[in-house]
Formats: structure tokens, sequence, C-alpha cells
């Protein structure tokens, strides 16, 4: 065999055998590169003599376009095989069935402080939140309840071990510290809402150590009580969904408001349903109040400027009340039956004129 014919076998054996890219590629640059075996064999015609280049020349180009014919060929097969191996594996069988439902449910508690947010937000109420690790500091002395006070015994107050910032910490007992944090961090006018996480040394049928409370907190240039109870009649209208309630104001006393009110919500309990706005029940709704001008001052807030209202209230009941759950305990067991039979449609999101409770 010729010296070119094994030359031309050798390559096209190598092309035939480059697996990838990568491989194919080396053998081009090994073959037809600047210091290719074919470039090199090209380069001697220049020093050959004009009948030995005639004869030569035609073999020499005709064996460097089959050999970029192999490549080119090759190339396109690699390219083929590895487009259709990505088309098995990213296959999809479009004739399987959808996946089942969403499983999961959300809480009850869950539901109601989505219910509470957007029926507060369409009143202009923006959502605040604070932690429930909370300074003493904002939790008490900042609502006019001073580390003497005998509203901090009411409390039954989970402390923290000192930090190291060396403040005294607790277990948030109620969201009226989001007042504080809220007022330290923004200029009125201020409208929030602030449902939350809230913790407290009591355990029964109605009363568990973590249980959720909502704030509400408003402050301006002219507020009023007659604001106030607007607002919190409002909101009972579009979270009961009824077209009337009636409330009840009772004299009160919060450290934190001056003067303190307790609102009630007329309701019937008869036939072992409730019903709002007819019978002659009452059910406490909210504590409230006139924010304090002492609490407004140590928040930075200018008390002869500005005046404002605040209110606060159990979020557990609100669910067991709308929804029909007996015992506060069960909200938090965990049990999977429980969730299904009180759980809300994981996708549906409350509004006011969607509906809040489908
Ligand atoms: N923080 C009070 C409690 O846990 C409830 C409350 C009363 C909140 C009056 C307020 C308020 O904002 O003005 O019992």
């Amino acid at each position: 065999m010729s010296d070119i014919a094994k030359l031309e076998r050798d390559i096209l054996a190598a092309v035939k055998a480059a697996k990838d890219e990568a491989s194919l590629e080396a053998a081009r640059v090994a073959a037809l590169g600047k210091k290719g075996s074919i470039s090199e064999l090209l380069k001697t015609l220049g020093a050959m003599s004009a009948e030995e280049r005639k004869a030569k020349g035609p073999a020499f180009n005709s064996l460097r376009d089959r050999v970029a014919g192999a490549i080119a060929a090759r190339r396109a097969e690699l390219a083929d095989a590895s487009l259709n191996s990505r088309l098995q594996s990213e296959k999809i069988d479009v004739t399987l069935p959808a996946r089942p439902e969403p499983r999961g449910t959300v809480h009850p508690v869950s539901q109601v402080f989505d219910e509470l947010t957007a029926i507060f937000a369409d009143l202009g109420f923006a959502v605040a939140e604070g932690p429930d690790v909370e300074y003493d500091d904002y939790n008490f002395t900042k609502l006019n309840i001073p580390p003497d006070h005998a509203a901090r015994q009411m409390h039954d107050t989970f402390y923290v071990s000192r930090q190291a910032d060396g403040e005294r910490h607790v277990l948030r007992t109620h969201t009226s510290p989001v007042q504080v944090r809220t007022m330290l961090k923004q200029k009125p006018p201020i409208r929030i809402i602030a449902p939350g996480r809230t913790y407290r040394v009591d355990s029964d049928a109605t009363h568990s150590p973590m249980f959720h409370q909502f704030e509400g907190l408003v402050v301006d240039d002219a507020t009023n009580l007659g604001h106030l109870k607007w607002t919190l009649e409002e909101f009972c209208k579009a979270f009961f969904e009824v077209d009337k309630v009636e409330m009840r104001a009772r004299p009160s006393y919060f450290p934190f408001t001056e003067p303190s009110v307790e609102w009630d919500l007329r309701c019937d309990r008869s036939g072992g349903q409730i019903k709002f706005g007819t019978g002659n029940d009452w059910l406490e709704l909210a504590g409230s109040g006139i924010v304090h001008p002492r609490v407004l001052a140590m928040c930075g807030i200018d008390p002869e400027k500005y005046q404002g209202y605040a209110f606060g209230g159990g979020i557990d009941r609100l669910a067991m009340l709308k929804y029909g759950i007996p015992d506060i305990r069960s909200f938090f067991e965990s049990d999977l039956r429980w969730l299904r039979h009180y759980g809300f449609a994981a996708l549906d999101i409350p509004t006011l004129d969607g509906g809040l409770s489908r």
C-alpha cells in the first residue's frame, strides 16, 4: 500500500472512531490543522518539480477533500445522535393523567390571618410584624407597663434568659409591642394591622400557651372613638359575612390606652348555632382605646400633635366561632384528619370581591 493510501486509511479510521465532538475535532486538527499530516503533505508540493507537482497535486488535493468530507459527515452523525438522545431523555408523555389535587390544606388560623388582612387592607391598613421573642421594654415598658406595674402579673409571662445584648427578653404576651415597633420607625399617619403569635403560661380547653392575636393601630392628627367603632363594625360585618352587627362598649382598663373600651358583639347562640346581629348573648370581640399620650411620647411621637386608637383581640377565638371549632387545643395537635376536615383549599386566597371563605 502506498504511503498516501495508508495515511488516508488511518485518518478515516480516527474520524470514524470519534465518539464525540471533541475527539472529532482532535482528529481534524491532526489531519487538516496547520501542522496536520495532510497539511504537511501539501507543503511538500512547493519543493517539487513542475512535472512532479502536476502528477501529485491532484491526488493530494482530492485526499484533503475526501478527508474533509468524511469529517463533515461524521460531525453531522454525532449531532444527530446527540439530538436523538436528548429527545429520548427529555421526552414528556402528554397522555399521562394530570397530577392529583394538592393534599395539603390551609390551617383555619392561617385562613383567618388571610381573611383579616384582606379586610383591613381594604380599609387602608398595612400589615406589620414583630418577632415572637420580644424586648421586655417593647412588650411592657414602652406600653406604659413599667417593671413594678401590677398589669405585668396578669400576663403570665414566659421569660427568656438574658441575651448577649444585655436586654431582658420575653416571649411576647400580646401583639401590642408591634405598635411600639411601628411608631419607633414610622411617622404618622400610621394605619397598621398586625396578626401574630403570642404566648402565655396558660393551658386548658380555652387557653393554649401559644395562641394568636391581631393588633390594630391608627395614629393621625384627628382620630376618635367613632372611627374606632366604625372600623371594628366594618371588620365584623365583612369577617362574619353578615349585613348588620350590633356592638356594645364596656369601659375597661389597659395601661396603654386612655380611655379603654372593650367591645362585645350581639349574637344568638340558641339552637347550637351562632347568629350575629340578633339575640341576647354578647361575645367578647376586642380590647381597644385611645393610645395613651405617654405611649406616643415614649415611641417618639408628639402627643400634642397626634393621637390615635388601637385595638387587639384573639384570632383563635374568631376562627373557632366562624368555623364552629369547639376546642382550641385541637388547633395545635397536627391531626391530619382534623386538618382535612377544617382546612381550606390551598390555592384559594380570600378577597372581599371573590369571597372570604368559599
Ligand atoms: N394587648 C391586649 C391584651 O392582650 C389587648 C388590647 C387591648 C390591645 C387594648 C390593644 C388595646 O391594642 O388598645 O389583652
